[in-house]
């Protein structure tokens, strides 16, 4: 008599299981050009199933149905065409937090989290100073450029979980930006710490705001440059959110004269941008003659990242 078997019959060779979608996709991807084909491959899976990655592991015999296949067919048809995964499934980590995103935000890159990094050591020392005095003001502090959100929900969502007291208000001209944004502070439960205003850099700020901490990551780019950059960059990320005009130096130059004006007696001030920019950055923050103790933070692959400086 045959023995009785619990597990699943394997599935014909003509049929789209998990397994065979994934190896597919994947040879298919790196066809065209993504350097990480498989991971993608289970990442848009997974979403086209509505599992977690890791339940692809366990369903690698299952065949797909019709309605998922057509769902992954479109996604890779995108991906094949350079659009970026997260645009694709509509979210990307970063800090450790989930961040809503579409194609009207840059995509929060690892890069950032050092301006995070900077502006939350800042927060927890004027916190500190201020428990000691027995000041119960917030530490205030704008994120001009804010994009998804990201920095500015990083550091409420950080200093909320530490019960450090702050208000930051950040800006973006792109209202559309600025609707995601908002969407991600509900989504972290930090909306009341967080202010949106929409206009250009400060623009959109009272003119009698002062506060702690001005941190931005602008856009950068040189013009010119976007063109060579990876065709996810350059073909589906916002202009808006990389154009930094001929030099590269448009937004930042006027960041550096406008700040000033913005800020409390020895506040913060903290700035993102391309490695390549960090000495002509530094030259233009003395030659300004308003910043001191002008120094360059580092991002985790220890390339320059970060301006750091503070105002008189
Ligand atoms: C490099 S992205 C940074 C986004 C986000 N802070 C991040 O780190 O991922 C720059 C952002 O600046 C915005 N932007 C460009 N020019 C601006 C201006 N003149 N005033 C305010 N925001 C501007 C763009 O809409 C974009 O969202």
């Amino acid at each position: 008599m045959a023995e009785e078997t619990t597990s699943p019959a394997p599935a014909p060779a003509n049929e789209w299981t998990v397994r065979k979608v994934l190896e597919w996709t994947t040879g298919h991807l790196k066809k065209h050009g993504s350097d990480t084909p498989r991971l993608d491959a289970e990442i848009l899976l997974a979403f086209a199933r509505g599992c977690q990655r890791i339940q692809l592991y366990t369903a690698y015999d299952e065949t797909l149905t019709d309605a998922i296949r057509g769902k992954m067919r479109e996604l890779v048809q995108r991906r094949a065409q350079a659009e970026p995964v997260a645009y694709l499934v509509g979210h990307r980590e970063f800090f450790s937090l989930d961040f809503r995103v579409t194609k009207d935000v840059l995509i929060p890159r690892p890069d950032t989290e050092t301006l995070v990094i900077e502006i939350i050591e800042g927060v927890k020392q004027l916190a500190a100073a201020r428990h000691e005095s027995g000041d119960t003001s917030p530490v205030r502090v704008i994120d001009l450029c804010t994009g998804s959100g990201c920095v500015a929900v990083s550091v409420a969502k950080r200093s909320q979980m530490a019960k450090l007291k702050v208000q930051i208000t950040a800006t973006d001209i792109s209202p559309a930006a600025l609707a995601i944004a908002a969407e991600n502070a509900a989504k972290h439960g930090v909306q009341d710490l967080i202010t949106f205003v929409e206009g250009d850099l400060f623009a959109p700020v009272a003119a009698d705001s002062r506060f702690d901490i001005i941190a931005s990551n602008p856009p950068y780019i040189p013009t010119a440059e976007i063109a060579t950059l990876d065709a996810e960059v350059a073909k589906h990320e916002p202009l808006l959110a990389l154009d930094g005009g001929a030099s590269g130096f448009d937004v930042i130059d006027r960041l550096i004269a406008a700040a000033p004006g913005f800020a409390v007696s020895k506040a913060l001030f903290l700035m993102e941008l391309s490695p390549e920019q960090a000495d002509t950055a530094s030259q233009k923050l003395t030659a300004a003659g308003k910043y001191t103790d002008i120094t360059v933070r580092r991002d985790l692959a220890a390339r320059p990242r970060v301006m750091k400086a503070r105002l008189p």
